[in-house]
């Protein structure tokens, strides 16, 4: 049987909804996509409910005029600097007097994982149990069935501002659509450009766009480290509009057509082949700039990008553990020789991640730009429709509902 399922990425610089057909065995079929400047967001946060909503709204009528599927529900992928996360361990007494393990069991050990002090302002987005450990066994993924005394669970928890999620919620509803998930986007783009190999290994997610640089990193299998750092793409651009005095349009061509991360030195200075014409602030005066310039005022911002990568990696305490290295993946991912500057700096293997095992449309969707929104298909096919239950519906919702109810779905959706 195949159902259809849809993808929102609401991005900072684009908002692309993506509608696919699952099988049974988990392939994605493409049926439409639709594609539209973004609108109303600040950093892939909501800033203005109107236009993120016209946004949505774009994006989605142009996938259903492709698809011919009347759009409902959707995964949504949620960003910004107020996501947080951090791993807990629970622990429970295992309950059935054979001492066999139950899914239960599994239900409450969660549980008493995301029993840490959140504050109010605060709520949970996903709880994600990576391994388990059985009377002092460590690194056991799927405990049923097993016998113990003692269950406990290792879970990353991810959480975000209540104000910030509302918002990015009230966008979708009020674009007529419910919400079968949110995911958080790193997460969401790891699913649709990382191997089961690379997740085993060790290796790191990073997602630029156009607002912000997202991070997930994979250890065992496992989420161990997950965030979200507030520069993207369109800093590159900010800069060379600062610097080279360009209108933003020029800049943002500038970056795309001449830019590099690695700024070579030129080969014979001031000769024309290094020079690029360009349009000023200033109404029909141009000016002649050097390649080198530009590729200069790149280079500035891709190594702070790169530094900021590190400080994650060191942050989440596996510097030396990632043998699978760095996958890219995002627009701003493919700017030219940016692969090359972070292997060089970080000294360790890294590739551009983009979305692939696609029939369909899938021609359209072969870029890292469309890491997220694929991703939240995979997500969707993997884990099931509805983690948040019936909790999620807008007339029933006021918030995120019962957390412990939105558990149980999880468990159920993480397990064999
Ligand atoms: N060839 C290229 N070289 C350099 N940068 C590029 C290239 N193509 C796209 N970009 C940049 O990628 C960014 C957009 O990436 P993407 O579509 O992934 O962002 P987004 O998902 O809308 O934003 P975010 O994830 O931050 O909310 C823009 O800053 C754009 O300039
Ligand atoms: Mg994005």
């Amino acid at each position: 049987m195949q159902r259809t399922i849809v993808g929102i990425d609401v991005g900072t610089t684009k908002v692309c909804t993506i509608v696919a057909q699952v099988s049974d065995a988990g392939k994605l079929n493409i049926l439409g996509v639709g594609l539209t400047p973004s609108k109303g967001l600040d950093k892939g946060v909501v800033v203005n409910i109107d236009d993120a909503v016209n946004a949505i709204t774009a994006s989605v009528e142009k996938a259903e005029r492709l698809s011919g599927y009347r759009v409902a529900t959707a995964f949504v992928g949620v960003s910004g600097r107020h996501i947080s996360s951090l791993n807990s361990r629970g622990v429970v007494a295992v309950q059935r007097p054979d001492r066999e393990i139950t899914r239960n069991d599994v239900a409450r050990a969660v549980e008493s994982a995301q029993a840490v002090a959140i504050p109010t302002q605060r709520e949970i987005i996903h709880v994600i149990p990576r391994a388990y450990v059985v009377d002092g066994n460590e690194g056991i993924r799927d405990p049923i069935g097993m016998s113990g005394f003692r269950l406990e669970v290792e879970t990353h928890i991810v959480t975000g501002e209540v104000m910030a999620i509302q918002n990015l919620i009230r966008s979708v509803q009020k674009a007529g659509l419910e919400i079968d998930d949110l995911v958080l986007q790193p997460l969401a783009s790891g699913e649709a450009v990382l191997t089961d190999e690379d997740k085993d290994r060790g290796v790191m997610l990073v997602d630029i766009g156009g607002g912000t640089t997202d991070i997930a990193i994979f250890v065992q299998g496992g989420v161990w480290h997950t965030s979200v750092i507030s520069v993207g793409g369109n800093h590159f651009t900010n800069d060379i509009t600062y610097v080279l005095h360009t209108p933003h349009n020029t800049a943002e061509y500038l970056k795309i057509r001449y830019g590099s991360a690695i700024a070579e030195e030129p080969s014979r200075e001031g000769e024309e082949g290094d020079l690029v014409e360009i349009d000023t602030l200033t109404v029909g005066e141009k000016q002649k700039i050097s390649r080198h310039l530009l590729n200069e005022i790149i280079q500035a911002r891709a190594e702070q990008v790169v530094e900021l990568i590190y400080n994650e990696i060191k942050r989440s305490g596996y510097e030396g553990l990632l043998p699978a290295g760095i996958v890219l993946t995002g627009g701003a991912a493919q700017l030219s020789r940016f692969d090359e500057l972070v292997r060089e700096m970080l000294g360790i293997p890294v590739r551009i991640g983009v979305p692939a095992d696609l029939s369909g449309l899938a021609d359209s969707l072969d870029s890292p730009t469309y890491a997220t929104g694929v991703g939240l298909l995979r997500w969707g096919s993997r884990h099931g429709l509805s983690m948040l239950g019936p909790t999620h519906r807008s007339e029933e919702r006021q918030g995120w509902g019962n957390v412990y109810e939105r558990f149980k779905g999880w468990i159920r959706e993480f397990l064999p």
